[in-house]
């Protein structure tokens, strides 16, 4: 017998997971060892906290050529639209793996599923469990791991650098160096596969849906190894994260709210969404968080409102449990509250350029979820969408036997494999990461423009040479690594927004050079798709 093929997954969110659990099932599974590396624990991914649900396909009153024209128009047809055919019409076939497998969805009295409405759609088609689909997922995919025997979680890994084995066209991944958080040491990790599925970078910016663990450090790793990305500069933001006047992690109120009725206003009262858009407040989200910013702007505030009211206590509660008990927690009361929310880095849209099997540009290398850039969100992901394309690339890519890596030739060498970290943080650290979340959030966020990113990447510069200074003399931290990641990923979304020259989704600049029929006609043929409706 061979032996094993040796499998390493960077991320244990849901892409990461669905990955582990179809190789370790599929016809290499008996011989497979497939260790699971997460530097968090997995009630704290982006996975976990994902309210909304799995965009499918599940009516028959619904269509596949429905969701795609949605996903495509969301994307400002930058996507690629092949990569969305088969991901969408893998929806219903997923939703029914996931109810065999154990998962609960909200059903009606007839058993029938409980589809909700989210931004960007022209149907019900968000697959849900409550207001916490991804603790749902999570907790299936979860007790699926503990039972495959060729799968071992190793919680508390940070993984820091790929490692590359030959050169030039002969290039493929051979493994990563990795730091065990609880030793504070580097190890070099040797595999025939390494699949990154390391989740989003919202934490290089000052308010973001994502956890502490969401640096990019898998883009950042891929950057490091020349692994080519794609639509770096379409990053998401939610348009109604809750405000609570700090920085850092940010309460999410789904889109599945509006969905149900509440409605945005601006600070005098008025809805803000009216006249704007033809789908109003459940317009695609870059039009909605565009327009929050500028009311905002307006009023010189750092947030605007939903009021709640439209959906009536005793629905809010019961379908959204867990928002309705935050805002217990906050000290407010829906419905007779308004909630004051805004903007929030939430989700990027690019990442690892892969396609539709989460193949990269390294063998030996896939790129899965938030990390990879598959093409199938273009330059704004419709809502929900994510969980589905994750899973179903996940699917597609273990399908696809992996091969096995030449065991010959040099690996890069792995720059830590001697050192340990120096354990605490240090404040040119803290300052560092506090200036380059600020530069993003100015400059390369909601609203952009030319001088403003050209501003960015002096404070990334500056950042750079924190980790520089203190790279060549091994200060080596658990910060330092962090900042290392954030700064390259900082780099790579600010220059991808500075070679956009035209405003596409997610990426609008206010200092286009455009012709305002070019504006115009592309506001009008979305407004004028709705408008049929
Ligand atoms: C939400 O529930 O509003 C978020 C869902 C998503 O990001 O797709």
């Amino acid at each position: 017998m061979k032996r094993p093929l040796n499998v390493l997954v960077v991320g244990s969110g849901i892409a990461g997971m669905s990955y582990a659990i179809e190789l370790a099932g599929s016809a290499i599974g008996r011989n497979v060892r497939i260790r699971l590396l997460s530097k968090a624990p997995v009630h704290a991914s982006s996975s976990y906290a994902a309210q909304g649900g799995v965009a499918a396909v599940m009516d028959a009153r619904d269509s596949f050529d429905g969701h795609v024209e949605d996903t495509l128009m969301v994307g400002g047809g930058r996507n690629e639209p092949k990569v969305v055919d088969r991901i969408v019409r893998e929806g219903p076939h997923l939703v029914n793996k996931l109810i065999a497998m154990g998962a609960s969805f909200d059903a009606d009295v007839s058993g029938r599923l409980h589809l909700s409405l989210e931004g960007g759609h022209s149907a019900a088609r968000v697959v849900h469990h409550e207001d916490r689909t991804g603790a749902e997922i999570v907790r299936v995919l979860r007790g699926r791991v503990r039972a495959l025997p060729m799968i071992e979680v190793w919680e508390g890994w940070q993984a820091l650098d790929l490692l590359v084995q030959g050169e030039h066209g002969q290039r493929r991944c051979a493994g990563l160096s990795a730091l065990e958080q609880r030793t504070g040491t580097m190890h070099t990790l040797q595999a025939d596969l390494v699949v990154l599925a390391t989740g989003g970078v919202g934490q290089v910016y000052q308010h973001t849906t994502n956890p502490t663990a969401s640096t990019g450090d898998g883009i950042a790793m891929a950057v490091r190894a020349g692994v080519p990305l794609r639509d770096m500069a379409f990053v998401q933001f939610h348009p109604t994260a809750m405000y609570t006047g700090t920085s850092g992690q940010a309460f999410l109120i789904s889109e599945a709210v509006r969905g149900a009725g509440a409605r945005l206003l601006c600070h005098d009262g008025k809805p803000l969404m009216d006249g704007l858009h033809a789908m109003g407040d459940l317009a695609p989200r870059n039009v909605v968080a565009r327009a929050i910013h500028r009311e905002m702007e307006r009023s010189g505030t750092e947030h605007v409102w939903l009021d709640i009211a439209p959906v009536g206590a005793a629905r809010f509660a019961r379908e959204f449990p867990a928002i309705d008990r935050r805002c217990g927690e906050l000290g407010l009361r829906p419905v007779r509250d308004l909630l004051p929310v805004m903007p929030a880095a939430h989700y990027l849209c690019g990442g690892i350029a892969t396609d539709d099997r989460g193949r990269t540009g390294l063998p030996g290398l896939l790129a899965l979820g938030e990390c990879a850039g598959s093409g199938s969100h273009g330059a704004d992901r419709l809502a929900s969408n994510s969980l589905l394309e994750a899973m179903v690339i996940a699917m597609r890519a273990a399908a696809i036997a992996p091969t096995y890596a030449p065991s010959d030739g040099p690996i890069t060498a792995n720059a830590f494999a001697e050192f340990s970290i120096t354990g605490r943080t240090h404040a040119s650290i803290d300052r560092a990461i506090r200036d380059l979340r600020h530069a993003m959030t100015c400059h390369v966020g909601v609203v952009r423009d030319r001088d403003g990113l050209a501003c960015a990447l002096r404070t990334i510069a500056h950042a750079e040479l924190v980790v520089a200074r203190r790279w060549v003399r091994r200060r080596l931290s658990d910060g330092l690594f962090n900042l290392r990641d954030m700064t390259a990923v900082a780099r790579v979304i600010t220059e991808a927004a500075l070679a956009e020259p035209r405003s596409v989704g997610t990426h609008f600049l206010a200092d286009e050079v455009a012709s305002p029929e070019h504006r115009s006609s592309r506001s009008t043929k979305i407004q004028a798709r709705f408008a049929r409706r």
